[in-house]
């Protein structure tokens, strides 16, 4: 090779090196994602061939032989005990094969078959928490592997991690794993950011690692982390033998750590293979990311004898996803109404393609997310995708940005459906068209949360017909579909017999909803289905509904100010009561709450009593311990009032525990609890 050549691997060796040294400086330390994971791998992969090839322009600083993070000024450092390693990344299941057969030539024919440990990928940050005598004692980030952030108050503020751990545990016990979001906290989290006019979170990762990483554990607490734990580090006067990294898991979940459930033993490679398949073709519905599966040979002497290799050990490794994020061109953006005359901008993306689905729109939110992301059409934008949610735009890539293609955004002043002024009040976020039910996008959305499943349910008439019916004007409002007549629907282009049968059959069979799916079909502004049903359950009748005060709707639970305002106001609009008139005209009949017969009041044992519940409680979170007492008929409020009847109180109760026993309430421990539900 002649010198040029040389002189251009070593300068492509320096360039990778301090473009991933940067990168990783962004992920682990300002967890911010510059360029999707897949492109990071690539160039991760690329630096790391090279330098196996040519080693003497290897940079001593090399990222391929550390983990990434640094420590964040503001916590203080902890060196771990032992390092904290990463894994050696697959991508399909080819490599899964080569991992398999590397291990069986490793072990040098003196095992056949190898039993392995299959569990997600859970994409968050590595912690190390260590209990002394059972209780929480310190955590850590994972840091660059050697030094990591004493977390341990955030850390503390994980609902389902016992800062005592219960059973036959050791002396000492370290316990390694992923603090993650799930995406239904991401996805609130993020709308509550956008409320406040914060900056949203760009993928459920970046929400837990940040939120791990406040220095005010109260905001920490707010954020609704999870944790699973993978693995043990340090322990010390274990009470039991344990030869199985399986065992392992079982023991530390016999101590109350939660482990993931997908977990699974298996012992072929077929099995590994059909494993990584299925968790990736489930992705999409699980409860939180994950970005791939993680292998492991099962048994710990075999770990031993396989070993570790620089800043990986041999004995497992990760078969990533496809990301979840991509970059993309954005084209254009168009100006959705919804029910309620929100416009949200909607941006038409060259189409990409993300963890297996082709995106060609994603969400921009609205005005000021346009603005915070100061994007511009025709610019490079990264988009992410969690689970079934419309994808959203998240960063700009300015660095790709040609200032002589790109065109300002403008949000358009006027309904570009009807063409009525677009309004935002002071201290919304949300633009909204004024006009009403006089704007057919309003008018159809509204149509179509009518008819849809969780509210008056009619199956027979999707959003595409009730758009022709809307344009062909056979409908002007929800009270219309009742006097839709088969004649006239047969007129209609392409409409058969049967679909009009169908419609009117379904239809007619709507007339006769329970109380809280009317409320929710009426697309009452901040009135979900939680709500309507609240309201259903509260209330005699539609009328007394209807006859109700701010005031009197604030008593309700969940149901603060603004909602009461919206139903007050939903009420008083003459066209809102004639449509409820002409509703009942038609002959539909509301199914109020029926009294609870006494099988069914066997069933819930806790009918009619007020539950609430505090302190941290290691059998369930928060959330499934309040679905459980509501499935068994209780109710279940948030503060200690002459209404309670008990206090389900788990560790490190405070002042409602306090508040409870001034009011004489029944308090209940958690394994009190445990003992009342078994068997139920
Ligand atoms: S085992 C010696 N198991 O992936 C390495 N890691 O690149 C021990 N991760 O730092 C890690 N899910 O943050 C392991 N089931 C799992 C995991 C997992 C996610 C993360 C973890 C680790 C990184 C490895």
């Amino acid at each position: 090779m002649n010198e040029s050549a040389k002189e251009s691997i070593k300068e492509r060796i320096a360039e990778l090196t301090e473009t991933i040294n940067r990168l990783n400086y962004n992920y682990h330390v300002l967890d911010e994602t510059l360029i999707p994971d897949h492109e990071f791998d690539q160039l991760f992969h690329e630096l790391k061939e090279l330098e196996a090839q040519y080693p003497q322009y290897k940079d001593p600083n090399t990222p391929t032989e550390k983990v990434g993070g640094r420590v964040l000024s503001g916590f203080t450092e902890i060196r771990h005990e032992r390092p904290m390693l990463s894994l050696d990344n697959a991508f399909n299941a080819e490599d899964l094969t080569h991992f398999h057969e590397r291990v069986l030539e490793r072990l040098g024919g003196t095992v056949t078959e190898i039993e392995y440990f299959a569990e997600p990928k859970l994409d968050g940050l590595a912690v190390s928490i260590i209990y002394e005598n059972g209780l929480l004692r310190r955590a850590a980030t994972r840091g660059d592997g050697i030094t990591g952030e004493d977390v341990t108050e955030n850390i503390r503020t994980i609902r389902s991690l016992p800062h005592q751990l219960k059973g036959d545990f050791p002396a000492r016990l370290e316990v390694r794993g992923e603090v993650f979001m799930r995406k239904s906290v991401f996805e609130k989290i993020n709308e509550q950011q956008l409320k406040r006019g914060q900056k949203p979170f760009a993928n459920p990762r970046n929400a837990a690692a940040g939120s791990i990483r406040q220095l005010d554990s109260k905001i920490a607490a707010s954020r609704q982390l999870s944790f699973y734990c993978y693995g043990v580090g340090l322990y010390e006067a274990l009470p039991i033998e344990i030869t199985r990294h399986s065992e392992w898991l079982s023991y530390v979940e016999s101590l109350g750590i939660p482990i993931s459930p997908l977990n699974e033993k298996i012992d072929t490679l077929a099995g590994i293979v059909e494993y990584y398949q299925r968790i990736e073709s489930s992705r999409d519905q699980l409860p939180f990311e994950i970005d791939g599966v993680v292998i492991k040979v099962d048994d710990l002497l075999l770990q031993e004898r396989l070993g570790f290799v620089s800043r990986s050990p041999r004995f497992a490794i990760a078969v990533k996803f496809p990301a979840m994020e991509a970059r993309t061109r954005l084209l254009d953006v168009d100006f959705q109404v919804g029910r309620t005359g929100a416009i949200t901008p909607v941006a038409r993306l060259e189409p990409v393609e993300v963890g297996g689905v082709v995106v060609a729109n994603a969400t921009l939110h609205n005005q000021d997310e346009i603005a915070r992301l100061g994007v511009m059409i025709n610019d490079e934008v990264m988009i992410h995708r969690a689970g079934d949610v419309i994808p959203k735009v998240i960063r700009v890539v300015l660095e790709n940005r040609d200032p002589e293609l790109v065109k300002p955004i403008l949000f358009p002043t006027e309904c570009p459906i009807c063409g009525s002024p677009i309004i935002r009040l002071e201290g919304e976020a949300i633009a909204r068209c004024s006009g009403g039910l006089t704007c057919d996008a309003q008018k159809l959305e509204g149509l179509k949360h009518f008819v849809s499943r969780t509210a008056m349910n009619i199956d027979g008439i999707g959003g595409r017909w009730l758009e022709v019916l809307l344009q062909e004007k056979v409908i002007d409002s929800i009270a219309d579909l009742y006097h839709l007549e088969k004649a006239r629907l047969l007129e209609l282009p392409r409409m058969g017999e049967k679909s009009a049968e169908k419609m009117i059959a379904s239809i007619e069979g709507s007339k006769k909803p329970a109380f809280a799916n009317f409320i929710y079909a009426l697309g009452i502004r901040e009135v979900g289905e939680a709500t309507a049903r609240t309201l259903a359950n509260h209330y005699e009748s539609l009328s007394d509904l209807m006859k109700s005060s701010e005031v009197e709707l604030m008593q309700l639970e969940d149901i603060g100010p603004i909602v009461a305002q919206r139903i007050v106001e939903f009420f008083a609009l003459p066209h809102h009561q004639a449509l409820i008139a002409a509703l009942l005209d038609a002959g539909i009949e509301i199914q109020y709450p029926q009294k609870v017969t006494q099988a069914e009041n066997a069933a819930l044992p806790f009918l009619g009593e007020t539950w609430v519940i505090t302190g941290t409680l290691s059998h369930f979170d928060r959330n499934g311990a309040k679905e459980k007492l509501i499935s068994l008929g209780a109710k279940v409020t948030g503060s200690v009032s002459k209404s309670t009847t008990r206090l389900l109180a788990g560790e490190k109760a405070g002042s409602k525990l306090t508040q409870a026993e001034k009011n004489g309430v029944e308090v209940i421990s958690e394994e009190r609890f445990l003992e009342m539900i078994e068997g139920l």
